[in-house]
């Protein structure tokens, strides 16, 4: 069987995974909601609830195969230039999901955690999101990240200036300072780089996603829009992962 099938089915590619050889850390830009729904004559923001499933399926996937971390670019910092009525609808709609979902994210043994400037969130979000991490802290599965209000370029210029602040302070010297002090200061602290990166709806763009930690990770874009991203769609970016050669810069 081909596994790049359309026919095969879900547990076809399943049994085709290898699982000594999947990413420890998987980063996803849940892109094309908005066409999902104009293509369907709907508001912009029926593609963004039609994708709440995709996040569902893919957190589930990860956690069936003992992936460490998933993290799911869902708000980045330059969509707050959206129109305010989209902005509130996917606010809601996040709120609403850390209720709903908490209590199974819990019964999952997945850890909640977020990233990027979540001061900006309204108090609401902020308040529920902390109260999702709160519990769900000291599971040990999936560890689920969200990047919220996130930008890569914003926590670079972050990171530097807390280590400028550390170095003023006396806490650090300047000869101190590499790339594995800088990756201590980083969002993803103590969290592996991804692995892999998949992109739904063909775009190949990084959109200032995790500019530092994906400095060596494989890429997969597929032209599937998100809310048509299935498990068997996430089986296939993991197969194709499992037939690259990485050489970190090596031969
Ligand atoms: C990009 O599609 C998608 C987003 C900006 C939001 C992603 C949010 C969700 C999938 C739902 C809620 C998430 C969680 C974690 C519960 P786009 O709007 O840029 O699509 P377009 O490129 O077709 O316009």
């Amino acid at each position: 069987m081909s596994i790049s099938s359309e026919n095969a089915t879900e547990q076809d590619l399943m049994s085709c995974i290898v699982k000594e050889n999947l990413p420890r850390h998987v980063a996803i830009t849940m892109d094309g909601n908005g066409r999902w729904a104009t293509r369907r004559d709907l508001p912009r923001t029926e593609g963004h609830k039609a994708g709440v499933k995709s996040v569902k399926s893919a957190v589930e996937l990860c956690g069936e195969l003992e992936i460490m971390v998933l993290t799911l670019y869902a708000f980045s910092s330059e969509n707050w230039k959206r129109p305010a009525l989209e902005v509130n609808a996917l606010m809601n709609l996040l709120l609403e999901q850390l209720k709903e979902e908490t209590p199974e994210l819990n019964e999952k043994n997945i850890q909640l955690k977020a990233i990027g400037d979540l001061s900006k969130l309204p108090g609401k979000v902020t308040r529920e999101l902390n109260r999702s991490m709160k519990i769900t802290r000291n599971n040990t599965g999936l560890i689920l990240n969200l990047a919220l209000s996130y930008g890569g370029r914003q926590e670079i210029v972050r990171v530097t200036q807390s280590i400028a602040n550390d170095v003023n302070n006396g806490k650090i010297k300047i000869k101190d300072i590499n790339e594995k002090l800088f990756s201590k200061y980083l969002y993803t602290a103590g969290l592996p780089d991804p692995d892999l990166i998949i992109r739904t709806s063909g775009e190949m763009r990084i959109s200032n996603f995790l500019l530092w930690q994906l400095a060596y990770s494989e890429i997969y874009v597929t032209d599937t829009l998100w809310p048509d991203f299935s498990k068997k769609e996430f089986l296939l970016a993991l197969l194709s992962y499992q037939k690259r050669n990485r050489r970190f810069g090596g031969v």
